[in-house]
């Protein structure tokens, strides 16, 4: 029996929405065919966007998108992607499968699928390959509601009202894809590039957020970045980016997404796992420049990355999602809400048809994977605070692997209610588990379950074979309440106190 107490007084932190925030590439089907399908598409759509996928989103919770990419980002000129679509520049996507782009979703597009989304915008710059001037232009573009030249270039393109820019990326892994730069060089490019990122004032909106900077940050375990980036810019950032994929084996080996055996399915969770020892070291760097954590730890790039399905296009980077991805996803959001001090947004990758997504789409049939009911059982941590919380550990041996059995954490929202979520990792065990509260006693308990076999996942002929149920069986007493987690599951709990 594994025992978590909780103390529903010891308030930890905000939670911030962000943390459950998503990611769309020009990658593969992610906006083309997954977000977007053109106003004359047979796909019922509004303004071009499925709304399938849309609703579906909204019933998510989805508070921030960031967008348009990724490697894509340092490759994207803005200008391109603005203006009537016939005569938009057609470009080759260089990156990813060198397809045709033919920029007919552009920054109205995106603006306005966040707008019908109801979420937050994060917006990528173009360092790489871009300059100074297209950057701060683009910004000019979409924020300033006065008389500029760019101002009056969106309203000449059909938005007399300026957009809500919320965060803006620095450019993207400007140490690899985003130009190969060192960190040294990049820390100063940032402070040159962010120094014309303005905030233009609004006289209709005098409360207007200033837009929250994203410098670049490391790969996986690159501590020196972090470093040199911290120790040259960290005054001028509000976020520092970190990217961490889940690579089972490696990047020749990476494994198919749904066949598996359990050894191969602990290393991919003890993989994972490895996100909470980057947070603590990369914050541990960011604490020696920022004391207070002023400056957020952005982990815009994370999930699962397998070999794409076969038949499929490699540079589109398609693949099924399993039990196992509702894991890692349940781990990962556990890590991330416990360590909320200094992670303040986090963008897994990504929205649709790419990597870890949330939801697979077919012509026009649509699947909600896995990973998608982990998403929308959390929302309730969404801007709660944490609360302190600690778990009896036990440890799961398997071959050379060790993994917590279950990971957890818990919040209280402003109207007392208490969300618990709870992953038990076992590929084969139940795990009884006891609940105790430091102070108060619970009046009610309900909850959702996900559980399934390991390799078990969604298709578009069931797509209801991996979906949430009722929880049952919880039993109540003094202190709090027990139940059972069944073998590979995910568990969201709300408690009501006495
Ligand atoms: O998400 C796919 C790619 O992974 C992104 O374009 C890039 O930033 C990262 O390497």
């Amino acid at each position: 029996m594994a025992k978590l107490y909780i103390n529903p007084a010891m308030k930890l932190g905000k939670i911030n929405k962000e943390l459950y925030g998503n990611f769309s590439e020009h990658l593969g089907r992610c906006i083309y065919e997954g977000l977007y399908v053109g106003e004359d598409s047979p796909i019922p759509n509004t303004n071009g966007m499925r709304n399938d996928v849309v609703n579906a989103l909204k019933e998510m919770k989805l508070p921030v998108l960031r967008w348009p990419g990724g490697c894509f980002a340092d490759e994207y000129h803005w200008e391109d992607g603005v203006g009537p679509k016939e005569s938009r520049k057609k470009m080759i996507n260089t990156h990813w499968g060198g397809v045709l782009e033919d920029n007919s979703f552009g920054t109205h597009e995106f603006m306005e699928l966040c707008r019908q989304l109801g979420c937050e915008t994060y917006v990528n710059a173009n360092v790489g390959s871009g300059t100074v001037r297209e950057m701060s232009e683009w910004v000019e573009y979409m924020t300033f509601d006065g008389v500029s030249p760019m101002a009056d270039l969106r309203r000449a393109n059909g938005s007399e009202e300026p957009f809500t820019v919320n965060y803006l990326g620095v450019g993207n892994e400007n140490w690899g894809c985003g130009g190969n730069m060192t960190p040294e060089h990049y820390a100063n490019e940032y402070r040159r590039y962010q120094t014309y990122v303005r905030n233009y004032p609004s006289e209709k909106n005098p409360d207007k957020k200033p837009i929250y900077k994203i410098a670049c940050g490391a790969n996986v375990d690159d501590f020196n970045w972090t470093e040199q980036v911290m120790k040259i810019a960290g005054r001028y950032m509000d976020g520092l980016s970190l990217h961490y994929y889940t690579i089972t084996d490696d990047w020749t080996h990476k494994g198919s997404a749904t066949e598996f055996d359990v050894p191969t399915y602990y290393r991919t969770l003890g993989r994972a796992s490895y996100m909470e020892t980057l947070i603590n070291r990369h914050g541990a760097i960011m604490d020696k420049y920022d004391a207070d954590k002023k400056v957020g730890l952005i982990v815009d790039e994370w999930g699962t990355w397998f070999d794409c399905e076969p038949g499929t296009n490699p540079g589109f980077l398609y693949q099924q999602n399993t039990m196992r991805d509702a894991m890692v996803a349940a781990l990962t959001l556990n890590i991330f809400n416990k360590h909320c001090d200094r992670v303040k947004m986090a963008n897994i990758a990504q929205l649709v048809n790419v990597l870890q997504a949330v939801i697979l789409t077919e012509g026009e049939k649509m699947l909600l994977t896995p990973t998608y009911h982990v998403f929308k059982m959390y929302a309730p941590h969404q801007n709660a605070q944490l609360l302190d919380s600690r778990m009896e550990l036990e440890w799961i041996e398997n071959g050379n692997e060790k993994v917590r059995k279950v990971y957890e954490s818990a919040s209280v929202n402003e109207a007392g209610e208490i969300t618990v979520t709870l992953a038990n990792l076992s590929a084969d065990e139940a795990e009884s588990m006891e609940i105790v509260f430091a102070e108060g006693s619970a009046a009610s308990v309900t909850g959702e379950l996900l559980t399934g076999k390991i390799t078990e996942y969604n298709t578009f002929e069931h797509p209801d074979a991996v979906k949430t149920t009722q929880l049952t069986g919880v039993t109540m007493n003094e202190k709090g309440f027990s139940l059972e987690l069944p073998p590979c599951s995910v568990v969201s709990l709300c408690v009501k106190m006495k």
